[in-house]
């Protein structure tokens, strides 16, 4: 299964991307979007978890997460981080993969809403399966937060085309990709905004679509954003001003949906 590729990068995660500059600023970018639309006391879903930095934030704010990671390694350190952080009552964690994730899994059966930050949904080419066991999963109305990788990065395109890697340039346009996650190598597809909302009509209802990381660099050029940190700041600000009007463009997009009746 695909997500054991990611069982290498548990252990150095937080420090390699999470505790960045970089990623400080594009994670509190998707906390804005987790604050307007999930409150205290709902029971929330969250796919591709990870180290569980999201969860233990959400937890600390009184939100109840069940977390879920195809990866073993990702979701120990998630356990670990959420007994450390004294937040078992509000965070569970485990180990589901995207493709396993069916409403029998779960009691009670309906949560308030579901989110996936980062890139987990791009393991997968296909999104209508997930969209029909969310639909059962999440309450009418509820809040469906998505991150994938989009296929329209100009950092990407601009910085390996510079370096002559035309092949790494467009590598986003092939569906799939072939992406190198430590010594494994694993299919990666971009999905455009559209074509994710197509994928999840007729079960959710598209609200919005807000670029993450058009302006702000994709991760593995992180320490750009750590060398000069003033200028990025003022990007971050110019990127989160103008989110909504570049929608889909951008190393990551934020698309938010409601659950229809
Ligand atoms: C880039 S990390 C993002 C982690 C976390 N969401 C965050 O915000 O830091 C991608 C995560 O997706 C998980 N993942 C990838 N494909 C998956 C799949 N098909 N099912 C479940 N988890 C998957 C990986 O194990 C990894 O933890």
């Amino acid at each position: 299964m695909t997500p054991t590729a990611f069982d290498a990068f548990a252990d150095i995660y937080d420090n390699d991307f999470t505790h960045t500059p970089l990623g400080q600023m594009l994670r509190a970018r998707v906390w804005a979007h987790l604050a307007d639309h999930f409150q205290a006391g709902q029971h929330i879903l969250e796919l591709t978890c990870g180290t569980g930095e999201d969860a233990r934030w959400l937890g600390q704010r009184g939100v109840f997460v069940t977390a879920t990671d195809g990866s073993a390694e990702m979701v120990q350190v998630a356990q670990a981080k959420m007994a450390q952080a004294g937040l078992t009552e509000w965070v569970t964690v485990q180990p589901l993969t995207l493709q396993d994730i069916k409403p029998t899994r779960f009691a009670p059966p309906q949560f308030d809403g579901a989110f996936s930050n980062f890139g987990g949904l791009n393991t997968i080419g296909d999104w209508r399966p997930l969209g029909q066991t969310l639909a059962q999963l999440i309450k009418p109305n509820g809040t469906l937060i998505l991150v994938p990788m989009g296929p329209l990065c100009p950092w990407e395109v601009a910085w390996y085309g510079l370096h002559g890697q035309f092949k790494l340039a467009l590598r986003r346009w092939q569906q799939p990709a072939a992406a190198h996650i430590g010594a494994a190598t694993i299919p990666i597809w971009y999905p455009s905004a559209r074509r994710l909302q197509q994928d999840l009509v007729p079960y959710f209802r598209h609200v919005s679509t807000h670029s993450l990381g058009l302006w702000l660099p994709p991760s593995y050029l992180g320490h750009l954003v750590t060398r000069w940190p003033k200028l990025f700041v003022r990007l971050n600000q110019f990127e989160r001003r103008t989110a909504a009007y570049t929608a889909s463009w951008g190393d990551h997009y934020v698309s938010i949906f409601v659950r229809s009746k």
